[in-house]
């Protein structure tokens, strides 16, 4: 996505630790024009899917699921964060360990809010080593529920997370595809 890409490398700034920071337009600021292109470039991606429900977990990868959901006339769930274990039967939860903030998170969604019949698009803003996505593709398979497809607006290739994604029959759809952040400088995929 041309206009992801120009924002990234106008906007963009790496930090330490091969972090790309996008506080102007996706993680902090959102630039809701470059949203809504993100949604309808996924609802286009993923339009045979047969798709009925967008999930994300909070909070920036709200904003690109609520895009695509438009797009798609469909409904968005958000996964809520919790530092300790969610122990109530009303709810579906996972563990996400964090690498870059070496923390674990519970991430949990309320059962009504996903259904067996369910068809589920996830949505992210970042992909790196794909534990955020793991978890929700724990739910969703928890729920008994399926997993149609998973939209990243930034993935990390250097990072493991698509390759495993990939690898375990997952089809992953993402918009820009960052090969390296070495040297502070941003090097695309293609
Ligand atoms: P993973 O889910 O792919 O394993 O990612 P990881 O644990 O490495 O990252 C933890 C958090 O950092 C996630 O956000 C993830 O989206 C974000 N992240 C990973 N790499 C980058 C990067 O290069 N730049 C930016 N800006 N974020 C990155 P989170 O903790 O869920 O926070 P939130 O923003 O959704 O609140
Ligand atoms: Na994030
Ligand atoms: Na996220």
């Amino acid at each position: 996505m041309e206009a992801l890409k120009h924002a990234i490398e106008t906007q963009g700034t790496v930090l330490p630790g091969n972090i790309l920071k996008v506080n102007s337009f996706l993680n902090h600021q959102i630039d809701p024009q470059l949203m809504q292109q993100i949604g309808t470039t996924f609802a286009e991606a993923f339009k045979t899917a047969g798709i009925t429900k967008v999930l994300t977990v909070e909070a920036s990868g709200i904003a690109p699921a609520v895009m695509t959901g438009l797009a798609m006339h469909l409904p968005v769930v958000f996964a809520r964060k919790s530092k300790s274990l969610v122990v109530k039967d009303d709810v579906y939860s996972a563990e996400v360990y964090s690498y870059t903030k070496h923390t674990t998170n519970h991430i949990y969604i309320e059962k009504p809010f996903l259904q067996q019949t369910d068809r589920v698009l996830i949505i992210d803003d970042f992909l790196a080593n794909g534990e955020a996505t793991k978890g929700l593709i724990t739910i969703t398979e928890t729920a008994g529920a399926n997993v149609g497809g998973i939209g990243i607006v930034i993935e990390k290739t250097f990072q493991s997370g698509g390759a495993y994604l990939r690898e375990h029959g997952y089809p992953v759809v993402s918009l820009a595809q960052i090969a390296s952040l070495a040297e502070q400088t941003v090097t695309f995929a293609d």
